[in-house]
């Protein structure tokens, strides 16, 4: 683990991080040593940090400390965390600001080899997203949400759980965002209130139109899911599942035409 550049897992107990979740975080699959979707999740940290007020980071600086984490790694996972660091007056930023960054390499889930390609088990969570339209899209250290609906279930056969909001609409997996198929129609939920807005979420929004499926980013409910052929979930270490079974209904895996889920995981686990 690197903290500031300096081997260690020693942070302050006054970082910012750890006292309002006053910080952002990015997860990267590794491959062969190399951070995926590098660029991606550069673009989106910057995002949170604007949004934040915390200073972008150089990513030169976060690319070589990346490395040196990693090393040759042949599969991992590295997770970035950047804080607004410490100090303050209470909730009131500090100024000036001194960012802090954790960095820190994974072994690689052991996820069931099969999910990939048979597909996976989702539930429907109880516990909901709150509205902010200021944190969407942003991947803030402030998970509670996250932990408390992935703190519903313990059957190993359920992967993923899917959360909703406050008003009834679907958003997205706790740690996955959601596609749906219907025909060679793609519809994926707008989160311009609450939920992150995935890099692998982008990839398959840039990559669908060649593939000859329409995309639709819209508001979706219950009902919507339930009447799809298909559905599937991605994120930056998965890359994509297909779901086949969600609470009692059966769907379609595969759940886009092969050829298009292989071009999206070739390009997740690339540069
Ligand atoms: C709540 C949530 N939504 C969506 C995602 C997918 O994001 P990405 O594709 O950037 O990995 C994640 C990833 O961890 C997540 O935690």
């Amino acid at each position: 683990m690197l903290v500031n550049g300096i081997a260690t897992d020693l942070l302050s107990a006054f970082d910012r991080g750890l006292h309002y979740g006053d910080g952002l975080f990015e997860t990267l699959a590794v491959i062969d040593g190399i951070p995926c979707l590098w660029e991606r999740h550069m673009r989106r940290l910057c995002l949170g940090c604007d949004r934040l007020g915390i200073h972008r980071p150089d990513t030169r600086l976060l690319r070589h400390e990346a490395e040196r984490e990693t090393g040759e790694m042949p599969r991992g996972v590295l997770k970035i965390i950047l804080t607004r660091g410490s100090g303050g007056r209470g909730y009131r930023p500090p100024n000036p600001q001194q960012a802090c960054r954790v960095l820190h390499a994974f072994s690689w889930p052991d996820y069931p080899a099969d999910w990939a390609h048979r597909g996976v088990q989702l539930r429907v969570c109880d516990s909901r997203l709150g509205l902010n339209p200021t944190l969407a899209g942003i991947k803030h250290l402030g998970r509670l949400e996250q932990v408390l609906a992935r703190s519903e279930w313990d059957e190993p056969a359920i992967a993923e759980g899917l959360m909703l909001d406050t008003e009834g609409r679907v958003v997205e997996g706790t740690m996955t965002n959601l596609f749906l198929r219907k025909g060679d129609r793609l519809y994926t939920p707008e989160l311009g209130a609450c939920g992150t807005a995935g890099v692998v979420r982008e990839l398959v929004m840039d990559l669908a139109e060649d593939a000859g499926l329409t995309l639709s980013v819209t508001h979706l409910f219950l009902r919507d899911v339930f009447k799809a052929d298909a559905a599937f979930l991605t994120n930056s270490v998965i890359g994509f599942w297909p779901v086949k079974r969600l609470e009692d209904r059966d769907l379609e895996v595969p759940a886009v035409p092969p050829a298009f889920s292989e071009s999206l995981l070739a390009k997740v686990y690339s540069e």
